[in-house]
């Protein structure tokens, strides 16, 4: 068992935030596993994506491997509170958490779709129960977005972004609140991301309200920008690109090196900043990135992944990919 913050992980697997997470059903079906400790919604908007047909995923023939064109889903994060009552109402014995996937790109915004997470908690008492079972992902990287470069990449965007989520957490310390990061390639962007979360920290230390805000970082986001032929992959068409927008998010085993890489250099640069910033000490890695077997959820665990999380397997296998990673 995992605890980040208030909530708890039990087992230490889980599915990350994708298109199969999307609608009530898929939802169930991930709850109601027991080979998941903490289910991830799809990433939700305060209003809802406009989806199209150029929205898709291809899998690669040889791999575990996706190439996908999505947004964000197509529900508003309002229908998305509306399924976790109705999960977490329908099922009072289970205290698995549920953690639901938001972006926007104004921290107003932001404010208001945190707001009505809170409300629900309250509803709920999950604020004042000894674990939670709602958490928030702030979605940072995805690269599929036209005219908006993830925020994760662009940390002086992002600043004002993880302010409200800090002042959200100032009010009431039980909300546990994460980042979804976008893959990292050198050193530099990796260590921005810690000052922010080192500054946050004293800031938090300094006001008295407590520890960095930040519980959890989830490492990886899709590699943007990436291309597969048709030719590549399952689908029958075999001339020309794979996805309509020719180049989308890379995912799977193609990622898992650079997944690996990731969580490898957080957990490093988080333990070693310890000592001066004590409340990093509580802020746990989700790893997440090729884990399509066994040995891939191992290496991902021998990186410094305290969770591990999968979308590309999930994808492929169904509900059963959490119980064949469970298994020797
Ligand atoms: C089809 C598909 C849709 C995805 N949608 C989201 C999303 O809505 N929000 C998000 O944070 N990540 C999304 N991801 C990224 C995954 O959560 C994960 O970070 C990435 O796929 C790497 O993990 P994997 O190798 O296990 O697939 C999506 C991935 C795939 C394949």
């Amino acid at each position: 068992m995992v605890t980040v913050n208030t909530i708890q992980v039990d087992p230490a697997l889980i599915n990350s935030s994708c298109a199969w997470s999307s609608s009530l059903q898929q939802l169930l079906e991930l709850y109601e596993s027991p080979y998941t400790g903490a289910i991830t919604t799809r990433t939700a908007t305060q209003d809802g994506f406009p989806e199209n047909d150029i929205h898709t995923v291809v899998f690669h023939a040889g791999m575990t491997t996706t190439l996908n064109s999505y947004g964000y889903s197509p529900h508003p994060l309002s229908q998305y509170l509306v399924w976790v009552e109705d999960i977490l109402k329908t099922h009072p014995s289970n205290k698995k958490p549920v953690i639901i996937s938001i972006t926007a790109s104004e921290p107003l915004t932001l404010a208001l779709m945190i707001q009505a997470v809170q409300d629900l908690r309250k509803r709920l008492r999950d604020d004042v129960n000894s674990t939670s079972q709602i958490a928030v992902e702030l979605n940072t990287s995805c690269p599929n977005i036209p005219k908006a470069a993830p925020s994760g990449y662009l940390i002086k965007s992002l600043k004002p972004l993880i302010q409200s989520l800090a002042d959200a957490h100032a009010a009431d310390p039980t909300l546990t609140i994460g980042l979804k990061l976008p893959p990292y390639v050198y050193k530099d962007q990796f260590t921005e991301v810690v000052e922010v979360l080192q500054s946050l920290d004293v800031e938090a230390r300094t006001s008295g309200s407590g520890r960095c805000p930040i519980s959890f970082l989830t490492c990886t986001n899709t590699l943007g920008n990436s291309l597969l032929f048709a030719e590549e992959t399952t689908s029958s068409a075999t001339d020309g690109f794979a996805l309509p927008t020719d180049t989308g998010g890379l995912a799977g085993q193609s990622l898992h090196p650079l997944a690996l890489g990731n969580v490898y250099t957080f957990k490093e640069l988080l333990t070693s900043s310890a000592d001066d910033y004590p409340g990093l000490k509580g802020v746990k890695i989700i790893g997440v990135g090729g884990v399509t077997d066994k040995a891939a959820l191992r290496r991902m665990q021998n990186a410094g992944a305290d969770v591990v999380g999968c979308a590309t397997l999930f994808g492929k296998e169904g509900v059963q990919a959490f119980e064949m990673l469970s298994r020797e």
